[in-house]
């Protein structure tokens, strides 16, 4: 399963690139506000320092608006996704692009059925929004069942993208079902990353090797 980070924070995707465990990026318009920035700058240095795909997300809700912004937020790089919302403008947009050979994100799926239309209209990823649902009493992990067992039975390509992922567990559950890809707020790949025992059983050593190093002072690793 491939991991994205879902962030506009440079700290944040430098950090987790630099231990080699993104696939790629996936940006929203919410999260490029909350970095304050300039867009333009986060967008530039994103595509820089990530080799594998970035997601960059269409404002407009005009097809033709779409294809425009599509292209120009090509020209940050070759690894960049246009990413569309789930409307009819955007399955439109999702069309023409793929048959560009452009790589597609459809966003804001909540039903099997949307992400069914989605990948026959040639998205690369579907990103259904399981937190999301999970927020309003809906079974968020169960949608990525329906979407997998269905693009199973038709051998589609597209590929599964868990998002508005909430906790570590949402992770080992996508994994589980076979979903291709997670996105993940920085926190969550943070937590995914401890135990408390990992860090009872460090201090342990550490104290050890303490102890032995006061007989033996010279004794160095
Ligand atoms: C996906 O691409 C979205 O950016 C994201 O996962 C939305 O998550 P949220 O529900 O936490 O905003």
């Amino acid at each position: 399963m491939k991991i994205f980070l879902d962030t506009a924070n440079l700290e944040s995707i430098k950090k987790f690139n630099d231990m080699g465990l993104l696939d790629g990026i996936t940006t929203n318009p919410s999260l490029m506000s909350k970095e304050g920035g300039n867009p333009k700058n986060a967008m530039e240095e994103i595509t820089k320092i990530i080799q594998g795909d970035v997601s960059l997300e269409v404002v407009s809700t005009e097809y033709s608006g779409m294809m425009d912004e599509g292209k120009r937020l090509r020209e940050y790089g070759d690894n960049v996704v246009v990413k569309v919302p789930m409307t009819s403008d955007g399955l439109k947009a999702c069309k023409s692009f793929s048959s560009q050979g452009i790589p597609v994100n459809v966003t804001l799926i909540f039903s099997a059925n949307q992400a069914l239309l989605a990948a026959k209209s040639g998205a690369k990823y579907v990103s259904p929004f399981i937190g999301r649902l999970d927020d309003i009493g809906q079974d968020g992990m169960n949608l990525i069942k329906e979407i997998k067992e269905i693009f199973s039975n038709y051998d589609f390509k597209t590929q599964i993208l868990v998002a508005s992922v909430r906790h570590p567990l949402h992770v080992i559950d996508s994994a589980k079902i076979g979903a291709d890809v997670v996105t993940l707020p920085p926190g969550v790949l943070d937590k995914m990353l401890q135990h408390p025992l990992t860090k009872i059983g460090l201090d342990n050593f550490l104290a050890d090797w303490e102890k032995l190093k006061q007989k033996n002072p010279d004794t160095k690793i």
